[in-house]
């Protein structure tokens, strides 16, 4: 089994870490197209605190028992996440990372934390 593990008390300190995120999936072997999928979620995911829950975050992979899951956990607002679409407006600049990770993962799902924030849990 697997796990890689990075904490930062500042989600825009963060940004580096997917360089080390890929570098870990790289030095266990994983086939480029999980590598590809999960910095992609990563970037997004990680982009998101930085835009909309800036402060401490823990992001984590495991790799255990088959599958690939993403943890993120933030300190932001609660947000829903909805079923998969697509802004109204097709000009939007807004909201379209969720959808791209809900394409790309078996499921994606929030759990609040009370005092602490999201946590964020992509099956890939
Ligand atoms: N970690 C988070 N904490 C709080 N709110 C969040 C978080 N992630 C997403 N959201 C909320 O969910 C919405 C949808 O997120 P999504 O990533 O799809 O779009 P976006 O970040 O607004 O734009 P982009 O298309 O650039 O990703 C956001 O606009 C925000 O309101
Ligand atoms: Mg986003």
């Amino acid at each position: 089994m697997h796990a890689w593990m990075f904490a930062s008390e500042d989600a825009r300190t963060a940004v580096d870490a997917r360089t080390a995120f890929v570098e870990f999936l790289r030095s266990i072997g994983t086939g480029d197209e999980l590598v590809y999928k999960a910095e992609l979620v990563f970037g997004e995911l990680l982009g998101n605190v930085v835009r909309h829950a800036p402060g401490p975050v823990e992001i984590s992979f495991d790799l255990g028992s088959g599958a690939a899951i993403l943890h993120v956990i933030d300190s932001g607002p609660e947000f829903p996440v909805t079923q998969p679409h697509l802004p109204d407006d097709v000009l939007s600049e807004l909201g379209r990372g969720l959808f791209i990770v809900q394409q790309l993962a078996t499921e994606v799902r929030v759990e609040r934390i009370p005092d602490r924030g999201n946590h964020t849990i992509v099956t890939l």
